[in-house]
């Protein structure tokens, strides 16, 4: 057996995966989001420790096996999340998470010290809110006494690891969204370290993905139940890592992942594509390869803000049935889901979302359907920008909340006019972080094998030409409200 910790937004995820490649048992546990002011979102790291925990004693309760024949665990994370250490690695502040949007000023500032042309060389994407630096710029200048305190950053699967093996490292996946990355050269880069004034000590050490970094402390492995013989490997970003659980370790594979945020991913070989920061640029979980990906901040949050807004006491299931029944374009309604501002194609934190053609015979229904289209008509904008870039997009793997559902599996091939591949298990970031443990443990002699064994498609929606041309229809729409509710600000 292997585990995959799957560190998401809302909640920790562990799944045991056997050597079939089948999710044997799953356990979930969630934490709040903390948003002082608009625009802010924290986290505190020790949430995730004690939760993680929690569902890992869990699992190891429902577990009927032998636990020393659990080889391996490894992470999929959050990405970008700024975790700072102090010397006798305490941790000083909450996390400042990928979805927080206080930084405009200090990407400002790195495109004044460094200049665009020269970060998009080094680090492939441009200074962007939710990348790691400018959050350690912002407290460099807002609460310099914390700074100054700092002997390490890490991000967050790497601070959990850290306190159940205690070894510092980072993976170059999730490393790549620092914007301190030389995403090519897989090496941090003292260039940019001196340019913002960041001392290049304070960036931890680097792994691949699949390598080991040690086992788990004895202290941890008591509490939960767990072998301290386990290995545990390094991990990856979450968006790598549901790249490599839904199988896209080759050229022309595409993935659409819909957790908090949604992403549109493509598998690259080569680190020299030049998409103009367009799109981010990273470094894959799988060694010296890369994707390209497009990133709706607010997918599953304006579906979860939608729900505890108007529909609180029920559950998705009960909000998403009647979906089937509204068609397409939800009687004329209409949804921007640029409820926490927006990044591709926009890149803008400011703008916020919109339902734009509201009746009176509008029922909750058809809001909901529209926040569907809405949340898809966003991906389906990374869609253009691959195809306009000459990219092939004609089969997705769908992972996450959007492959939990019928109509919006089949709403995704329409928008998107491809495609859409379901797989039997949509647990794509943690199925990866498994993967990567059964690679690491040898169970494979490439990732290649572990995918043949461990993946298998479910089901295929395609296009249907009617559909997709109403839905064309609808998107040329959807593409002009950014720049007429512009204005429109908090
Ligand atoms: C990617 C991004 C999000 C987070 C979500 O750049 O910010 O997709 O990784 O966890």
């Amino acid at each position: 057996y292997v585990i995959g910790v799957d560190l998401g937004t809302s909640a920790v995820k562990v799944l045991l995966i056997n050597q079939n490649g089948r999710v044997c048992l799953e356990v979930s546990r969630s934490y709040p989001l903390i948003q002082e002011k608009a625009g802010y979102s924290e986290q505190n790291p020790e949430h995730w420790v004690e939760k993680t925990e929690e569902a890992l004693t869990e699992l190891v309760q429902q577990f009927d096996d032998d636990v020393e024949k659990i080889e391996g665990i490894s992470y999929s994370g959050q990405m970008h999340g700024l975790v700072l250490l102090n010397r006798d690695k305490n941790v000083l502040r909450n996390a400042i998470l990928w979805n927080d949007t206080r930084t405009t000023r200090q990407c400002e500032k790195m495109n004044e010290w460094v200049g665009n042309k020269k970060l998009l060389d080094i680090t492939k994407n441009p200074a962007l809110e939710g990348f790691t630096l400018p959050k350690m710029l912002w407290v460099k200048e807002y609460e310099p006494e914390i700074y100054q305190q700092a002997d390490v950053f890490l991000l967050p699967k790497d601070y959990l690891r850290f306190r159940m093996t205690n070894t510092i490292h980072m993976d170059y996946s999730d490393a790549a969204g620092t914007l301190l990355l030389n995403v090519g050269d897989k090496e941090w880069s003292q260039d940019i370290c001196e340019q913002v004034g960041v001392h290049k000590s304070l960036c931890p050490p680097l792994i691949e993905s699949h390598e080991c970094v040690g086992r788990l402390t004895e202290a941890f492995a008591q509490r939960t139940g767990l072998s301290k013989k386990t290995k545990v490997f390094a991990g990856g970003a979450d968006n790598a890592c549901g790249a490599i659980g839904s199988g896209i370790i080759s050229t022309g594979k595409t993935m659409c992942s819909m957790g908090t945020s949604g992403v549109l991913l493509s598998y690259e070989e080569s680190k020299t594509l030049d998409f103009e920061g367009k799109v981010h640029y990273f470094n894959h979980a799988k060694k010296n390869a890369y994707y390209t990906m497009g990133v709706t901040l607010a997918a599953g949050y304006s579906l979860t803000w939608f729900k505890d807004t108007f529909a609180a006491d029920e559950d998705f299931a009960s909000l998403l049935r009647d979906m089937d029944q509204v068609p397409i374009g939800a009687n004329g309604l209409l949804f921007t889901p640029y409820i926490a501002g927006e990044r591709t194609p926009h890149a803008d934190a400011n703008i916020r979302g919109s339902f734009i053609g509201v009746s009176s015979h509008h029922e909750r229904k058809h809001f909901v359907r529209s926040v569907l289209e809405g949340i898809t008509f966003s991906l389906a904008e990374s869609v253009e920008i691959f195809r306009d870039n000459g990219k092939k997009v004609d089969t997705i793997v769908s992972i996450g909340g959007g492959a939990k559902n019928e109509v919006w599996l089949q709403m995704q091939a329409d928008i998107f006019d491809a495609e859409i591949v379901k797989l039997s298990s949509e647990q794509g970031p943690g199925m990866g972080a498994g993967m990567l443990a059964a690679y690491g443990a040898g169970w494979y002699s490439s990732l290649e094998e572990c995918t043949d064994v461990f993946l298998e498609v479910a089901n295929r929606y395609y296009p249907q030409r009617e559909n997709v041309k109403k839905y064309q229809k609808l998107f040329r729409l959807y593409k002009q409200v950014y720049n007429q509710t512009q204005e429109l600000n908090e």
